[in-house]
């Protein structure tokens, strides 16, 4: 039979509510493959209804820089990891641009189910909004417990809002190293999905140089 979830009706969201947070299913003397593994059954906000697998952040546990993107996609959900897809792809040939070594990084996202609506038979990113970010959050603040990373980099506006503050505009504060206490050094660029979405080839190529640039501040830092 199939199992029914009543919906709770509360004004805002409250994410200090442990009935709306994955703080629950954290386990005690938590490893990243035993936060993996939990996370797998994760049911703290809708969104694992509707997303194949929850997609767990991954990379050595040794790894130095930290990056947190906003949400697995398409491609992400259907092969359980993240950034495979198109925007995955171009962060890693930026990252090899930048001399950053991709064993240095372990890559996650602020929520670790796919969100989407179809669209003909397509199904589409849709931005998870702040009850869904704020329920998945134990697992993010899980990640960088365990990794205590030099670097953390946000990646678009999700990621550094959640991280950096609401008042963060990832447009004026890009590439800059701003004082946080998530780690040593904490920069948010643009997503390399916006890279992607760029309107023309003459934009889009400015666009990946400036990430690139923002991406070539770390390596010296490692
Ligand atoms: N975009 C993200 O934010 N994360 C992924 O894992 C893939 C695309
Ligand atoms: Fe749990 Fe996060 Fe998935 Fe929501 S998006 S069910 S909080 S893992």
């Amino acid at each position: 039979m199939e199992k029914r979830h009543s919906e709770k009706v509360t004004s805002r969201p409250s994410p200090s509510d442990l009935r709306d947070s994955a703080a629950k299913f954290i386990p005690s003397h938590p490893t990243l493959p035993k936060l993996k593994k939990a996370a797998a059954v994760c049911t703290a906000c809708p969104l694992w209804k509707t997303g194949t697998q929850t997609v767990f952040g991954e990379g050595l546990p040794t790894a130095k820089v930290l990056f947190v993107g906003e949400q697995p996609g398409n491609d992400e959900d259907l092969a359980g990891k993240p950034f495979v897809g198109p925007a995955g792809k171009l962060l890693d040939q930026c990252l090899e641009e930048a001399g950053i070594n991709r064993d240095e990084v372990y890559v996650t996202n602020a929520v670790k189910h796919f969100k989407w609506e179809s669209k003909g038979k397509r199904r589409i990113h849709k931005k998870p909004n702040a009850r869904e970010i704020a329920a998945c959050r134990p697992w993010l603040d899980a990640e960088i417990d365990l990794l205590k990373p030099q670097v953390l980099v946000c990646l678009g506006a999700t990621a550094a809002q959640a991280l950096l503050g609401k008042e963060f505009r990832v447009s004026i504060q890009r590439g800059q190293f701003v004082e946080s206490d998530l780690a040593t050094h904490v920069m948010a660029t643009v997503h390399p999905s916006s890279i992607l979405r760029a309107p023309d080839d003459e934009t889009r190529r400015r666009e990946r140089e400036q990430f690139v640039e923002d991406l070539k501040k770390i390596a010296p830092l490692l």
